[in-house]
């Protein structure tokens, strides 16, 4: 396709003519004194000089066939932004130039092979969306550093990332712990699957009237549960039937028998998930493999106490790694913390553990070796504490201007024309932004070949599959009847 640079160039972003619209994506090549450019397609408009003054349905309609049989009527405009200096991309060192394109300057499409030396390195996770021939790799150190946030509309493809992503580490021999809030992960082979236990003993008396679901304002519950759990009770033989007898000598019948009640409703709903006997549950996450905690059956708090956990525990043994003090430190390499449906546990604007030991994890994970992957389709809710943290982002289809926006705010990777090209994505479709690429990259990305659990139902599949299952079933009891 050939095309010019449009008045009014600059060095960072410029505009171009072209003979057929340009894609969101596409990548060009134009010249500047410092040298040829490479640029990519944020925006793409297609005006009609005619049908620009066309206001009403009949003059827009005759304007119409007008402009159709005028080839110079339609206008190919888009907005490239510059990526970097192509020598200095080649050498995998991005530089920008200091000089724009002049206004007149033929633009090219970027040939495969500089788009293969600019992006296929490192880990491959998809290919280039405009130009399939050209593989997308990543840096997973810059993730595990970092950090990483996915997000995008529910079913945008964040899922089947994250497995991917998983998949990669696996291979790399590194260690990473997937918080599976929708319990999506439990086909992922070669992953450690770990079913979500709340250990009693090891809790203070917020967070185990937190589990139990003591209401927050039942202050006289939560005091006597508190005066009940003592240390003696956290070590007897029988957990149980100590905090209740404590509970019982205390306190009156009434409270007593409340809060009891309370525990025995909370341990007939927990049931296996509330063990007292299996000790420290961070020994159930096993280093240089790929973890996948499974907290279906855990409500938002229950497993937003898992999260905090399990998230202190590591950045403590990781810190305690860099002091090195080696015994009983099962991380001793760094470990990925991945967290689906992040919104939930790290929600703006509100306190809670795991938001106060993700945000520090944010914060403070690289010294340590502690990266954090957040996965949300509603980024507007999420701390914008812990997304302005963020490295890296992959960006999937958003169309909720709200969100949109949101991003752009809260992190300097997105600019409003990037936001602005986001609900024209399709599912797999992402963005990909920041230090684990060298360059913003529009991609699609591959598809994990196991399906994920987290793919929608197909309902009328399903009820018809029931459906023909006992019209056999019918047949077969007719037959019966019959001989
Ligand atoms: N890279 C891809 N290529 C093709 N199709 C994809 C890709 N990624 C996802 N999909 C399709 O989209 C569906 C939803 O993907 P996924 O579960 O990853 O979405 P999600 O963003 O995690 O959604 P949710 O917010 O609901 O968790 C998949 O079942 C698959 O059919
Ligand atoms: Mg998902």
């Amino acid at each position: 396709m050939k095309a010019i640079v449009a008045n009014g160039s600059k060095a960072d972003r410029f505009s171009i003519i072209s003979e057929r619209p340009a894609r969101l994506g596409e990548y060009f090549v134009a010249h500047t004194g410092d040298g040829d450019v490479l640029g990519m397609v944020e925006e793409s408009i297609i005006t009609s000089a005619i049908m620009e003054k066309a206001r009403d349905y009949i003059t827009a309609s005759e304007a119409e066939k007008f402009a159709s049989s005028n080839t110079r009527d339609r206008s190919y405009t888009s907005l490239v932004r510059v990526v970097g200096l192509v020598d200095s991309l080649k050498k995998g060192k991005p530089e920008m130039p200091s000089l724009p394109p002049e206004p007149g300057t033929i633009v090219e499409e970027a040939p495969e092979d500089l788009l293969k030396a600019v992006f296929s390195y490192g880990i491959q996770i998809g290919s280039l969306l405009r130009k399939p021939s050209v593989r997308v790799g990543v840096n997973i150190d810059a993730v595990a550093s970092r950090h990483l946030a996915i997000l995008g509309a529910t079913g945008s493809g964040k899922s089947n990332l994250l497995a991917l992503i998983a998949k990669e580490v696996m291979k790399l021999g590194g260690t990473m712990v997937i918080f599976d809030y929708h319990g999506e992960y439990s086909s992922l082979k070669g992953a450690v699957q770990i079913r979500a236990k709340i250990n009693p003993r090891i809790l203070d008396a917020d967070e185990l009237a937190d589990v139990i679901e003591i209401r927050r304002n039942a202050s006289k519950q939560r005091e006597a549960l508190a005066r009940a759990l003592t240390q003696q009770v956290r070590s007897s033989k029988d957990f149980w039937d100590a905090l209740e007898k404590n509970l019982r000598d205390d306190n009156d019948e009434e409270l007593a028998a409340r809060v009891i009640e309370i525990i025995e409703r909370a341990r007939r709903r927990l049931g296996k998930i509330l063990d007292t006997e299996i000790g420290d549950p961070i020994n159930m996450v096993k280093p240089n493999k790929v973890n996948v905690i499974d907290m279906l059956d855990l409500n938002e708090a229950q497993s937003s106490l898992i999260i905090s956990y399990y998230a202190n525990e590591i950045l403590e043994q990781r810190k305690a790694f860099k002091r090195n003090e080696t015994e009983n430190i099962i991380f001793d390499t760094p470990v990925i913390l991945a967290i689906e449906e992040a919104h939930a546990f790290l929600p703006e604007g509100e306190e809670s553990d795991a938001h106060e030991i993700i945000s520090k994890v944010a914060r403070e994970g690289r010294k340590f070796g502690v990266g954090l992957i957040v996965a949300s389709q509603r980024p507007s809710r999420l701390s914008q504490d812990v997304l302005s943290q963020m490295g890296s982002l992959a960006v999937f289809r958003i169309s909720q201007p709200r969100d949109q926006s949101y991003i752009v705010e809260s992190s300097e990777l997105v600019s409003a024309e990037v936001a602005a090209g986001l609900p024209s994505l399709n599912s797999g479709e992402a963005i990909l932004l920041g230090q684990w690429v060298k360059l913003p990259t529009v991609a699609k990305i591959d598809m994990v070949e196991e399906k994920l659990v987290g793919s929608d139902y197909k309902a009328t599949e399903e009820w018809a599959r029931k459906k023909k299952m006992s019209e056999v079933a019918e047949e077969r009891t007719d037959e019966l009847i019959l001989y």
